[in-house]
């Protein structure tokens, strides 16, 4: 295998230190040889393939007839129509009946290390019909969305899967977006129901969650959307007669409403192809999308790739520490696991709280099995030395994970020695908001690891790189020996999305339109000498800062709602721990200059309509911004500026006014 060592890594210092391949780790279960013939099994039959693995992951209340019907031309796919199941049934449920109603199935650990909670199947299965119940008598029934804007705790989880019980769809808003941002996401849904927590609690801090859910009721229609605010109280306390928070009309004390329900729920046997949630995730332009994922296909989904990526067993405590309010905690947090029967850990508070110990504390404490993270949070953590995971027995680790950009070898080694003694597979998974679960990713003890590079499709995808610009796919490799495009998938897997709520021609357009024939994922990549997948990054307007998906588009509409913003440039920038950092360029209206207070207004503006996590790190004031004759604005240049990359700007002549490339050269140096 050793002569496959030959690539170049990707980013940084001492790359040329690091191996470039790595055996595969653990006893394997079948081989490489294996692997590529399952896959190609695998894709030559989908339908079938997925039809006998949807029969041995779930439990069906009535038998699917067809596995797949539609294709992408058309946009109309669909996964076990006509089958009926409940996806907390088989979550929870048939874990209970089979004998697993004692074993524990959610651990907790709040935001202080001692505060900790954990919930058999029974228990979850009693408090999720309550939950559901409460719902009920609040008037959620079958197809309604139910918003849910709440902190890490068990009761979201919970909330979500009293949802998936009676059918209604849940739509969870991460709760470090703003007010702006959730009313915007309650009323494109048009959602009557909102689910929240009176405060939530993050390194030692109270967030007051109510009081933004508040602010977002008093903007836009929502108030007459909302017919109900169900609020969690993060400490509740049974014999207190008054809430913790300034009720409004329509609030109600969830605590109280759920503890006064029988814990007894039917579940709502539900088509595989009804909604199961909606996620709104970030594109090219201002406004979010809602996608929709369905029952049956993303349960498969969901449970078939947690139980093969991460080689969960029996037993396992899986523990990602993603937010519920992004898809990698939709998927690995919340469905996962449960539907496998395993244990799934949830996780409160940040990675350096009290210390940058805490993941690995943890690890060692609860006896976690699979640790599932992104490249940001290891960075951050290599930056307070190895003395930290030193200090903890980690050996119950089996597979470490990474998700959300391309891990740098740098990373991926301290990840792979420091926390993972050298013994533990890491896997590296490719995959997005609108994919529901992995895409590309290695095989725990099957496929050697490329720091850096996500290797192979899982099973049923079939990946392609096409040509950008002919749409073809690629047969020659680049003088690299690479074969480089953007990546797409050539037919339908059960975990898709399925449209853009409201908006399916949304959904064509962006995704199956592109390329027609092929999904496209909005990224470039390549393929090495030996096939193994390498992400580059997004073609599209879309940065990965942090792991957080956002849209230049978003960042700038917020600051052109600022009187002295004529027009905004966003890009992004290299950033050490974050991937990637926000670059604003605004130019002013006439009449304002830059100031020190303007710069600080505009970067509370994007916290307000987006969020904390969108702020720039970089705000350039400008009179004038590169814009070709035709008032199109040049990013391509802007980048090239953040990036220090000015010797490579290319042709500049087709600016109106050449002159300011200088200037924002100069002006960007003094502000790096
Ligand atoms: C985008 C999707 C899916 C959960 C987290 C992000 C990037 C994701 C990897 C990886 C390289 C990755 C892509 C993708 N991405 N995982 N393992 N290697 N890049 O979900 O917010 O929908 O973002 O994240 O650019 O398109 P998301």
């Amino acid at each position: 295998m050793t002569s496959l060592n030959d690539q170049e890594s990707s980013k940084g210092l001492a790359a040329h230190e690091i191996p470039k391949l790595f055996d595969p780790i653990g006893k394997a279960s079948i081989s490489l040889e294996d692997y590529k013939q399952a896959h190609a099994e695998s894709i030559r039959d989908p339908s079938a393939y997925w039809s006998q693995q949807a029969k041995s992951y779930l439990d069906w209340y009535v038998p699917f007839d067809q596995a797949l019907t539609g294709d992408f031309s058309a946009g109309d796919i669909a996964w076990f129509a006509g089958g009926k199941l409940n996806v907390c049934y088989n979550a929870i449920d048939r874990h209970v009946r089979n004998g697993k109603a004692d074993q524990v199935a959610l651990v907790w650990e709040g935001d202080e290390p001692d505060d900790i909670r954990r919930l058999t199947y029974l228990d979850m299965q009693r408090k999720i019909s309550q939950i559901a119940n409460a719902l009920h008598a609040q008037g959620v029934r079958r197809g309604d969305v139910v918003t849910i804007y709440m902190p890490m705790i068990p009761e979201l989880p919970m909330t979500m899967l009293a949802c998936a019980r009676m059918g209604a769809m849940h739509s969870v808003v991460f709760a470090g977006f703003s007010s702006e941002a959730l009313a915007q996401r309650i009323s494109a849904a048009r959602s009557a129901f909102v689910v929240t927590a009176d405060l939530g609690k993050r390194g030692g801090k109270s967030i007051d969650l109510k009081g933004i859910v508040d602010a977002a009721r008093a903007k836009i229609d929502c108030e007459d959307i909302i017919t109900s605010v169900m609020v969690w109280e993060r400490f509740f306390d049974q014999d207190s007669e008054t809430a913790p928070y300034d009720m409004q009309p329509k609030d109600v004390r969830m605590d109280l409403l759920v503890a006064g329900q029988r814990p007894c729920h039917v579940p709502e046997w539900m088509d595989a192809e009804d909604g199961l949630f909606l996620l709104y995730t970030s594109g090219s332009t201002g406004t979010p999308k809602g996608l929709l994922h369905t029952t049956g296909g993303y349960a498969l989904y969901a449970a078939f790739t947690t139980k093969n990526s991460f080689a969960l067993e029996d037993g396992d405590l899986f523990a990602c520490v993603a937010d519920c309010g992004w898809i990698t905690g939709h998927t690995y947090v919340v469905y996962g696991a449960l539907l496998n029967g395993a244990t799934t850990f949830v996780f409160e508070s940040t990675p350096v709280y009290p210390d940058p110990g805490r993941y690995w504390d943890m690890v060692e404490r609860h006896k976690i099995t699979q640790f599932y993270t992104a490249p940001t949070a290891i960075r951050l953590l290599m930056r307070y030395g190895d003395h930290h995971p030193a200090k903890y027995d980690m050996s119950s680790v089996k597979v470490l994970g990474t998700v959300g950009e391309p891990i740098n070898p740098e990373a991926w080694r301290w990840y792979f020695e420091a926390v993972g003694k050298s013994k533990c597979t890491i896997v590296d998974t490719y995959w997005q908001t609108e994919t529901g679960g992995h895409i590309v990713t290695n095989f725990p003890g099957v496929t050697p690891m490329k720091p850096g590079s996500c290797t192979f499709p899982s099973y049923g995808i079939d990946t392609v790189i096409l040509d950008p610009m002919s749409g073809e796919p690629v047969t020659e490799a680049n003088e690299k020996g690479h074969k480089e495009g953007v990546l797409a998938v050539r037919q339908p897997w059960p975990g898709m999305a399925r449209t853009c709520l409201g908006d399916h021609h949304r959904f064509m357009t962006t995704y199956l339109k592109v390329y027609e024939g092929y999904y496209f994922t909005g990224d470039s990549a390549y393929l090495d000498q030996d096939g193994f997948h390498w992400i580059v990054g997004r073609v599209d307007d879309v940065l990965n800062v942090s792991g957080h998906r956002i849209g230049t588009a978003e960042v700038e509409s917020a600051l052109v709602s600022h009187a002295a913003v004529a027009q905004a440039a966003v890009v992004g920038q290299p950033h050490e721990i974050k991937g990637q950092s926000i670059a604003a360029f605004v130019m002013l209206t006439d009449g304002f200059s830059e100031s020190e207070s303007l710069i600080k207004e505009l970067r509370s503006l994007v916290r307000q309509e987006i969020g904390g996590f969108a702020q720039p790190d970089l705000i350039c004031a400008t009179q004038s911004l590169p814009m070709t004759r035709s008032g199109k604005i040049m990013r391509r240049i802007l980048r090239k500026i953040v990036c220090n990359e000015v010797e490579s700007l290319g042709d500049t002549s087709t600016l109106a006014d050449p002159s300011i490339v200088d200037e924002l050269i100069a002006k960007v140096a003094e502000l790096q």
